[in-house]
């Protein structure tokens, strides 16, 4: 259906919505990010301050995002703007689009190395490399470094290009088939990563907590690698919650999108840590732990070639669901409250990000001009949006539905107006009022403190 037939576009069905919050929370994040804070923040103490995380704070704060969202049908900014106006509030919004695009530009980074590494494991330039040569490699390969903005920008554009096909065309049917591919690929490598010779020790570096590792910073990396993870705290499911049916279950929505990211992100992990100890790569390597690994990976497996292939068109499709929901919260603002069409709104976000996004791409040449106090502007712009503005983010969004919004109609719309029955809403509404400004509070600025 166009755009002119319809008032506002939506998703297509209750499958809809959950592919595409799924599709937004799968990606980079899982398979990329994660297995390198967890290899930086000492291992399975992260995971299980990750997993508290998610089942505590995750739930709460991804059903106050589909609340707002349902409740005003409008972007970050006008659902604010609707339901507190000539308040301060819209600023949680006008943070988020802010945060999707730093989130957007260095996100497409790694996005484009992606789309290289499908090119590599087409003409087969894995094959029979050791280690050092995997690693030389891809430390050359950054080197290059407009070749990286090179890659970016298709990966941008490709963004764009779904984005401005609307979310009923293009956002529902790419989630909606691929990632269960994704999940039976993973689950594939984990088997051949677990029983590789040496294997235990990754699996024991991932599964048995070493207590005394816990310390603030690990806490504060645990909170933004789960908001990271799950989307949340910028707007990404008051924008997608707008496009639900009143009929949907946000509830029910909200725990099959945490279950299916966590799931991958584990197996991500099952994945990475026995093949990187039984190959010898460090827990801490950083940028190399997936990118070396993988591909080392595949070159013990038959059908490796093949399976290599489809695993990184799987990653970059993964990476594409979710930078499709970053560029959505900026072009949904855009054209709803400044009035830009979306053709319009898509091109300016995309270039500007484009913009941006290259000074994180060449940030990660040795030798760089771009990084300040030692730190790259990719790694500084990664640590802006996750560790402070998703967590602030978050945290302002719990508040604000537990206190402004109100129990009421947070009752009404997680019920669909009395219509389902849900003895934790209670609970949920409970938390949001709370515990998860509270938690995020104290994480947050004992984060703060240590570093
Ligand atoms: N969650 C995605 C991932 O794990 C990245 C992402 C998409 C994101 N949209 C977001 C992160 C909004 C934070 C906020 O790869």
């Amino acid at each position: 259906m166009s755009e002119e037939n319809k008032k506002r576009d939506g998703f297509g069905s209750k499958l809809g919505i959950i592919a595409a919050a799924a599709g937004s929370a799968i990606g980079l994040g899982n398979i990329y990010r994660f297995p390198c804070e967890l290899g930086d923040n000492g291992g399975a103490a992260f995971l299980l301050m990750y997993l508290v995380m998610v089942v505590l704070l995750g739930i709460p704060v991804m059903l106050s995002e589909l609340v707002i969202g349902r409740r005003t049908q409008s972007n970050a900014v006008g659902a604010f703007k609707i339901l507190a106006p000539k308040s301060g509030w819209p600023l949680v919004g006008y943070m988020g689009v802010l945060c999707g695009i730093i989130i957007f530009a260095f996100y497409t980074t790694v996005a484009g190395w992606t789309l290289e590494y499908i090119f590599k494991a087409v003409t087969n330039s894995f094959h029979g490399k050791d280690l050092a040569t995997m690693q030389q490699d891809f430390a050359d390969f950054h080197n290059l470094g407009w070749l990286n903005v090179i890659l970016q920008a298709m990966f941008i554009f490709l963004t764009g290009y779904v984005v401005f096909r609307g979310v009923q065309n293009g956002i529902e049917k790419f989630s909606k088939i691929l990632m269960p591919l994704l999940l039976g690929i993973l689950v594939i490598l984990g088997i051949r990563s677990a029983t590789l010779p040496g294997a235990h020790e990754g699996l024991a570096f991932l599964f048995k907590p070493d207590f005394s590792k816990i310390t603030g910073e690990v806490l504060i990396d645990a909170l933004g690698q789960s908001f990271f993870s799950l989307s949340l705290g910028m707007g990404v499911l008051i924008t997608y919650g707008s496009y639900v049916k009143k009929t949907d279950n946000l509830t029910s929505t909200a725990f099959s999108v945490i279950f299916a990211d966590t799931l991958v992100a584990v197996l991500a992990g099952i994945v990475i840590f026995p093949a990187a100890f039984s190959f010898g790569i460090r827990p801490t390597a950083g940028m190399g732990l997936v990118f070396n690994t993988i591909p080392m990976i595949f070159n013990q497996m038959t059908g490796g070639y093949i399976f290599c292939i489809i695993f990184f068109a799987l990653l970059a499709i993964a990476a594409l669901t979710s930078t499709i929901s970053l560029l959505e919260v900026v072009v949904a603002f855009l054209s709803e409250e400044l009035h830009l069409n979306r053709k319009k709104a898509t091109i300016l976000t995309c270039v500007l990000t484009l913009i941006i996004g290259s000074f994180a791409s060449l940030s990660l040449m040795e030798n760089t001009p771009f990084a300040i106090g030692g730190k790259t502007v990719f790694d500084l712009m990664d640590a802006i949006s996750s560790d402070i503005l998703l967590p602030i983010g978050g945290l302002l969004i719990v508040i604000f539905v537990g206190w402004k919004f109100g129990k009421q109609k947070f009752f009404d719309e997680v019920t669909n107006e009395g219509t389902l029955k849900s003895s934790l809403t209670k609970i949920f509404f409970f938390i949001i009022r709370y515990l998860a400004p509270l938690a995020i509070a104290v994480v947050f600025i004992s984060g703060l403190i240590k570093s």
